[in-house]
């Protein structure tokens, strides 16, 4: 039984049939032919204590191959150290020689860093979108690093981007792609809005939803639409990019199988975790209204960048998910899995832990 549960954690809630492990311990997947298994030895995932660092962590160490996490925080995450070959070091990521040393005897680099919100005037978009992805290629290029998978959103854009989140996700992806000039061998993946274990869109709303006063939810932006992916099959595209030079220089979108609007994504919500609310939805201007009031309480539930964010459809063009293979998860097969386990206060904690 304990077995069955270890194997579970680690293979991120869904064990997959299409991965088995090859002579050397490295995993083997269906690539086809001429494109080779992973070969890296050892990756730094900046990033790799978050939700999605978790799936991807769990999803290297799968495939054989050892890990680095850098971290601000440690001691915080010390689940992770039950990961084999994972390793956590204390590393504030706005110093380039701790960087340095954190990074030494990588050979490929993951930075999952991102923030939906700032926080002050250190924890700001510029500083954790742009400046730390400057400071991670300029390390990756003093030690010779030549792999290099950025995480981005859909939608970013330097010039274009509806928010600010949205425009300095942008800039960020464009330093990464820039650094192909000098020799550094960027992918980079826009995910749809992420589900699974730990996430922080359906648990949060779960949370919210557990203090709906008098069962009426006001919801800003119902018409809202995006294609949940699932954080395994992030990983998973990840992981078989990391070794496969068709996916140098390139952008891979990744969305779930099916497009929903918020509206629907929340009552789905509300039905999983056993929460009879009834949804309002706001029209605009009572949504920047919550946005501007919720933006003022700590940890933001929801900000008026958030707000801008959401006026364009974070859908895909063309599914990186399936041009890598990958076969997109459906919400309903993961979703109620952890949704319909939680209790009230798991809810709550949740929640605290999304703010
Ligand atoms: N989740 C989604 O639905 C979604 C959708 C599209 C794109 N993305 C992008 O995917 C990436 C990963 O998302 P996630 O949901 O896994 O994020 P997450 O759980 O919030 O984790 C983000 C990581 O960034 C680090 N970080 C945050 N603030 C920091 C700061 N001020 N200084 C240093 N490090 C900081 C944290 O590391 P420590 O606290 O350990 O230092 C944390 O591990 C992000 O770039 C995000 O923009 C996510």
């Amino acid at each position: 039984m304990i077995v069955i549960l270890w194997e579970t954690w680690l293979n991120g809630s869904l064990p997959k049939a299409r991965d088995r492990v090859g002579a050397k311990g490295y995993c083997v997947t269906s690539l086809g032919e001429g494109k080779r298994a992973v070969e890296h030895s050892k990756v730094c995932i900046f990033g790799g204590t978050g939700f999605v660092g978790h799936f991807l962590a769990r999803r290297l160490a799968r495939a054989g191959i050892r890990t680095l996490v850098p971290s601000r925080h440690p001691q915080r995450h010390a689940d992770l150290s039950l990961i084999p070959n994972l390793e956590l070091a204390r590393v504030d990521i706005f110093d380039s020689k701790q960087i340095e040393s954190a990074c030494r005897d990588c050979d490929a680099v993951v930075n999952l860093i991102g923030i939906l919100n700032e926080r002050g005037s250190t924890e700001n978009f510029e500083r954790l979108h742009i400046e730390v992805v400057e400071k991670i290629l300029e390390t990756c290029q003093a030690l010779g690093i030549e792999r290099y998978l950025h995480m981005s959103a859909l939608q970013a854009d330097t010039t274009q981007g509806a928010s600010a989140y949205l425009r300095t996700k942008g800039a960020g992806e464009e330093r990464a792609l820039g650094a192909e000039r000098i020799g550094i061998r960027v992918t980079s993946f826009r995910p749809s809005v992420i589900f699974g274990e730990g996430d922080s869109f359906f648990n949060r709303f779960a949370g919210l939803l557990a203090l709906a006063p008098g069962g009426l939810f006001p919801l800003a932006c119902p018409e809202a639409r995006f294609a949940p992916v699932y954080a395994g099959d992030v990983a998973e595209a990840m992981v078989r990019s990391l070794d496969n030079p068709e996916t140098f220089g390139r952008v891979y979108e990744l969305c779930g199988p099916r497009v929903f609007s918020l509206r629907e994504l929340v009552a789905y919500t509300a039905q999983q975790s056993g929460k009879k609310v009834r949804l309002i939805g706001l029209g605009d201007s009572l949504s920047r209204l919550q946005a501007r009031i919720l933006g003022l309480l700590p940890g933001k539930p929801f900000s008026m960048d958030n707000y801008l964010s959401l006026q364009t459809p974070s859908l895909c063009h063309e599914n990186g998910l399936v041009q890598l293979g990958v076969q997109p998860t459906d919400v309903e097969i993961v979703v109620p899995i952890y949704l319909g386990r939680q209790t009230e206060r798991q809810r709550y904690t949740s929640l605290r832990k999304a703010a």
